[in-house]
């Protein structure tokens, strides 16, 4: 195919010109010029057809008069990754997944395609491994894979034109740091390249009708390698993780045109490959033999379900003038307002005091509901003194020392009721009227109060 004449326009403030320079002469930056194709806007450039080619007769729609056609959903027949979808595939839809090297990305993918082959057509191109490399993966895992089309190909143009040809449902291009076109001279994973392809891929998915999921790497300040327009042009963006060592996966939804964000859905890698886990609260507890202090169990909500999380808390003399305050898994600034809060309206002095906390299982708290029992953790610790097992604490506290609700309540203590904890220490306001059956709850209205009860 013939190169297209190509230019070197900036990120930053889109100049552009027929040579490369290491500064653009536009802003200033440096190293910003990258290599595209210059947009011309004929309405004979394909590229616009549709656009400027129907410039005419555009106007303008009251919502109400559009009919919201019923957006039908594929089941990917993997129930958390169904979840985290927004309740399973959308047609036209393009989802990318990103997570670091090794992850599983490839794995769950292989998995989704093969549990999709038996209904509707699919095709699953790689540019990262061979077709034996596939084929041996496929053995290894307990899915049927035989009828998954799998397809070894980095080249976009040969990619679209086997799709064009074969008409597949599902699209899963593993990975798109691979894939280059022949119109542009830089190097696949390019800024250019990535952008270039991710782009023709999503027209094509959306001018087909089908479903798209692209495969991202990760770099290692954890962004997705590539331009950030990458998660602009897709609909859904999903982050694949794990904690290293462990064999649970954890995939949320970062970004959803079709579904709520902040979903989560976890898997176990296991050796016939991914496993649905239905009961997450129960890996995210450690599971500790005898009672040790400095543990508090909290009721987090990830998305849609609540969540049980173990906090733990190691308060200890501090050699330092100025103590530490390390935190793994939550806001390093909240932990010194709670202290600060602890300090000023419950009395107890940690001015000379390390105190570290950390979230069991790699789980992170952005809510404020984990503030009681981080508290609750800092005390056990300092006192050396253990909380009951069966005792579950969840609750905001202000600055004011009060303790205030949380959303859904009732909810969280339902989940806490299933795993068999017998008591709650929760915001009053929180308590259900009906109560919990084969549950204590006491409620509290302000820190000194919770502090009496713990
Ligand atoms: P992979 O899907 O290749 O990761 P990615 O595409 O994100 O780079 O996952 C590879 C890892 O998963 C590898 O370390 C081996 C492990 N694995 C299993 O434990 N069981 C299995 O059945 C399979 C297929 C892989
Ligand atoms: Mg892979």
């Amino acid at each position: 195919m013939a190169r297209a004449k190509v230019v070197y326009s900036c990120t930053e403030c889109g100049h552009s010109q027929p040579k490369w320079a290491g500064r653009c002469p536009g802003c200033g930056a440096w190293s910003t010029l990258v290599e595209t194709i210059p947009e011309v806007s004929s309405s004979a450039n394909p590229r616009f057809a549709g656009y400027a080619g129907a410039a005419g007769q555009s106007q303008a729609v009251p919502l109400g008069e559009i009919k919201a056609e019923h957006v039908a959903r594929i089941s990917t027949g993997l129930a958390e990754l169904d979840r985290v979808l927004g309740s399973g595939l959308v047609k036209g839809s393009a989802v990318l997944i990103g997570g670091d090297p090794g992850i599983g990305k490839s794995t769950l993918l292989l998995q989704a395609t093969a549990m999709l082959s038996g209904r509707i057509d699919t095709l699953y191109v790689t540019g990262e491994e061979s077709v034996q490399q596939i084929s041996l993966r496929a053995r290894r895992m307990s899915a049927d894979c035989s009828r998954v089309p799998v397809l070894a190909e980095t080249a976009l143009e040969r990619i679209a034109a086997v799709a064009e040809q074969k008409k597949p449902e599902v699209l899963v291009i593993d990975s798109i740091q691979t894939v280059y076109t022949e119109l542009l001279n830089s190097a696949p994973g390019s800024v250019s390249q990535v952008r270039e392809c991710a782009a023709r891929l999503v027209r094509l998915a959306k001018s087909h009708n089908v479903a798209l999921f692209l495969v991202g790497h990760v770099t290692k300040e954890g962004a997705l390698a590539g331009p950030r327009v990458l998660e602009h042009m897709v609909d859904t963006v999903l982050y694949f993780e794990g904690e290293a060592g462990s064999r649970f996966r954890v995939i949320r939804a970062v970004k959803n045109r079709f579904g709520a964000t902040g979903e989560l859905g976890v898997f176990a890698m296991t050796e016939g490959g991914l496993k649905e886990v239905k009961n997450p609260s129960a890996i995210f507890l450690s599971r500790q033999i005898d009672d040790s202090a400095g543990s508090a169990v909290c009721v987090i909500r990830e998305g849609s379900r609540p969540l049980l999380i173990e906090v733990q808390a190691l308060v200890d003399d501090s050699p330092l003038g100025n103590p530490r305050r390390v935190t793994v898994g939550m806001e390093n600034n909240r932990l010194a307002m709670l202290l600060a809060v602890l300090h000023r309206h419950g009395g107890v002095p940690l001015a000379g005091q390390d105190v570290f906390i950390n979230l069991v299982g790699g789980v992170r708290l952005a809510e404020t509901a984990g503030d009681l029992a981080i508290i609750a953790a800092v005390l056990s610790s300092l006192k050396d003194r253990p909380l009951p097992r069966d005792w579950v604490i969840f609750g905001e506290i202000g600055l004011t020392g009060e303790v205030r609700p949380v959303p859904h309540g009732e909810e969280r203590l339902r989940e806490a009721a299933k795993h068999g904890f017998k008591r709650a220490i929760v915001p009053a306001a929180n308590v259900p009227k009906k109560g919990i059956e084969g549950m204590e709850i006491v409620p509290v209205r302000t820190l000194q109060e919770a502090l009496a009860s713990l």
